[in-house]
């Protein structure tokens, strides 16, 4: 599918996860409604602004099996954490749990908020390889106590590619009374999700990553109970998009933006219908991604940090490198051979990470591990 995207066709694109990448047909989609936007600016954000909102929001929310005032848009899912820690209830005494595999910038805000409200925040130690679910489910379960007020982690972490089970430490937090906060950054588009049943208290995701949108669009979907508890971080006009609660009223028209991104959400949906992509694309993805692994750990000569089926994403895995120093392979591996993975510096040593989207053929996989053997 290398043609219906607008990648450069001289590098092996093997980073989806870091920023995603738009279809031709999508991202053309995209300059229409910036067209459309200029050509009548007060029709495109006064009077269409709540339906054409409306439209994306509900073709998001069937797709995320959700009710559609239940979710609402943001611009990123650092935005969307912000806007959930934001509206949080807590204060001096409480803990907020978390683990130490958590995305630099939304760990960092954490932090920020444990600072402002005298809250504490903890960092489950999940140490590499993990052997099975379980392990991190019991891992986090030990360091519950009542003081415990938050529960946050990513649905698939960013530097380690771990899938957490999501379902199982949701309901481990509502059986604690401690509120869900679900980093999905990474799982819309590449994990089937149904937010209705899953029934976290927050659940924030992209859509410009695996959900293959332009840049600048994301969700925050909040369970009923949260509605109208939303306190969004820039306070704007409020009320003027469709809805009742504060989720709606109070976030969707931040101030004049542009909303295409957003809109071309619905035709992206669209794109990953038309072309089956959990059906085909999906375990096409996941089988090379097999295979891929498993020449790569062979050059590296590294165990796999996954002990079991459960806790590997579709499309994306992390391997370790050997000891040694690893600053400049990510540079190198691009300049030298147009190879573009990231390589994370971490707590249980450096990784790299290879992402599969239906643009990546074998031989981008090859050129990866050619350059490795060099360099390695
Ligand atoms: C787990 C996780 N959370 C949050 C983010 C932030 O996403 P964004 O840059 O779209 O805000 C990322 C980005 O890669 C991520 O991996």
């Amino acid at each position: 599918m290398k043609p219906e995207f607008l990648l450069a066709p001289e590098i092996a694109y093997l980073n989806h996860g870091s920023f995603g990448a738009c279809p031709r047909t999508v991202f053309e989609a995209y300059q229409d409604y910036q067209r459309e936007l200029e050509l009548e600016p007060v029709n495109f954000l006064q009077r269409h602004f709540p339906e054409k909102m409306q439209l994306a929001r509900v073709k998001l929310a069937d797709f995320l099996h959700c009710h559609a005032d239940q979710v609402t848009f943001v611009r990123n899912a650092t935005y969307g954490m912000n806007l959930v820690a934001r509206s949080l209830p807590i204060g001096n005494g409480d803990t907020i749990l978390t683990t130490d595999h958590e995305y630099g910038a939304v760990d960092r805000m954490w932090e920020a908020l444990c600072s402002e409200t005298g809250a504490k925040l903890k960092r489950v130690q999940i140490p590499l390889p993990v052997e099975c679910s379980q392990d991190l489910i019991d891992a986090i379960v030990e360091q519950i106590d009542s003081s415990v007020r938050v529960l946050t982690f990513s649905h698939i972490t960013s530097a380690s590619s771990l899938r957490f089970p999501v379902e199982e430490l949701v309901n481990v937090a509502a059986k604690a009374g401690i509120i869900s906060v679900i980093d999905g950054a990474h799982a819309p588009g590449q994990v089937p999700l149904n937010l209705d049943r899953l029934n976290a208290d927050f659940y924030v995701g992209n859509c410009h990553k695996w959900l293959l949108s332009p840049k600048g669009a994301a969700f925050v979907h909040t369970a009923a109970r949260w509605t109208d508890q939303i306190r969004p971080p820039i306070v704007s006009w409020g009320n003027i998009s469709k809805g009742t609660s504060s989720l709606l009223l109070e976030n969707e028209w931040q101030g004049t933006a542009d909303i295409s991104a957003t809109i071309a959400v619905a035709d992206a949906i669209a794109f990953l219908e038309s072309h089956h992509w959990f059906d085909k694309v999906i375990p096409d993805c996941s089988r090379l991604l097999q295979k891929a692994t498993k020449d790569l750990l062979e050059i590296t000569a590294q165990h796999e940090i996954y002990g079991s089926e459960e806790l590997r994403a579709p499309q994306m895995a992390s391997l370790m490198l050997p000891q040694g120093d690893f600053a400049n392979l990510h540079a190198q591996l691009f300049e030298e051979y147009q190879v573009e993975i990231p390589v994370f510096a971490t707590s249980y040593g450096n990784l790299f990470r290879v992402s599969l989207q239906a643009y990546n053929t074998e031989d981008d996989v090859l050129r990866l591990c050619s350059a490795l053997k060099d360099l390695l």
